[in-house]
C-alpha cells in the first residue's frame, strides 16, 4: 500500500499531522539512508522501514505486543494507585490506541497481551471464544483435595448465574496451584480459589492459548508478537516453512 510520509507518521503514532510535517521538515525522517524533505512524498508501506532521530522504526499496520507484567502495575490508561503498563511501551504506541488484552491485577505477574486491533482484542477477551489461559497460584494454605475437586467441578461466585469451572487443575507443590480457565470474568482466580476455601497470594500467567511467556522476556520488558507467536496464540501448529 502506498500512503503519504506524513500520515504514515501519523497512524504509526508520531503525532498529529502538523507534528508529522515538522518533523518531516526538521530533517528527522530518514528511509533506506536518505533524508526525507517531502512529507506528501507518496511511499510504499511493504517492509518499509524508518528511522526518526536516528531511531529505526519498522511500519505496522496494527500493534500485537506481548509484555511480562510486573507486579505493582494496572492494566489501565488511567491508573488509579499504581503505575500503569503503558508507561512501559513507547509513547508512540499510546497514540495508536493500544489497550490490553484483558486486564491482570496489578499484583497478578505474566503474560500480558496488548493491541490495537478491535478484532484482535474481542477475539481474545469474549469469553464466548473459550480461549484457555494458564495461572500458577500461590496459595495462603497448604490446598487439599477437596479445593482441587470443587475448582475442577465448579465454584458458584457471587453475582454470576453460572459455575465457574476450571479446565484444568493440578498441584505444583504444597501451596501452589496451576489451573486452566477459558472464561476471564473479574477477579476469577482469586474468586474461584476463595469459593474453595483458600486464598490467593500470588497469581501468574504463563499461557494464553497455545503461547507461553518466554523464559528470556524480563518482567516489565516486552515483543511485538511474531507471525510463529500468533499461530501459537490462535492454537494452531508452527508453519513449516
Ligand atoms: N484472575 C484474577 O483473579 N486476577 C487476575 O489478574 C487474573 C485472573
Amino acid at each position: 500500500m502506498e500512503m503519504t510520509l506524513e500520515k504514515i507518521l501519523q497512524g504509526q503514532g508520531f503525532g498529529t499531522r502538523r507534528q508529522c510535517r515538522d518533523l518531516v521538515w526538521d530533517g528527522a525522517v530518514e528511509i533506506g539512508g536518505r533524508v526525507c524533505e517531502n512529507p506528501a512524498e507518496r511511499i510504499s508501506t511493504d517492509g518499509l522501514v524508518f528511522t526518526v532521530d536516528g531511531k529505526a522504526w519498522q511500519y505496522r499496520e496494527h500493534l500485537y505486543l506481548m509484555m511480562h507484567k510486573p507486579e505493582g502495575y494496572e492494566c489501565s490508561h488511567e491508573p488509579q494507585h499504581h503505575a500503569s503498563v503503558f508507561a512501559l511501551v513507547p509513547w508512540q504506541f499510546l497514540n495508536r490506541n493500544l489497550q490490553c488484552v484483558g486486564r491482570l491485577d496489578q499484583d497478578t505477574t505474566g503474560l500480558l497481551l496488548l493491541s490495537d486491533d478491535g478484532q484482535f482484542i474481542h477475539r481474545y477477551t469474549s469469553p464466548k471464544k473459550h480461549v484457555p489461559k494458564v495461572y500458577r497460584i500461590a496459595l495462603a494454605e497448604p490446598v487439599t483435595d477437596a479445593q482441587v475437586s470443587a475448582l475442577e467441578s465448579g465454584v458458584q461466585l457471587h453475582q454470576e448465574k453460572n459455575i465457574s469451572r476450571a479446565l484444568s487443575c493440578g498441584r505444583l507443590g504444597t501451596d501452589c496451584l496451576e489451573m486452566t480457565i477459558d472464561e476471564g470474568r473479574y477477579h476469577q482466580v482469586k474468586r474461584m480459589v476463595a469459593a474453595a476455601g483458600n486464598r490467593v497470594v500470588g497469581l501468574h500467567r504463563s499461557t494464553i492459548g497455545g503461547l507461553s511467556l518466554p523464559e528470556d522476556l524480563e518482567a516489565g520488558q516486552w515483543r511485538h508478537l511474531s507471525a510463529e507467536d500468533l499461530q501459537k496464540l490462535a492454537g494452531l501448529p508452527a508453519s513449516q516453512d
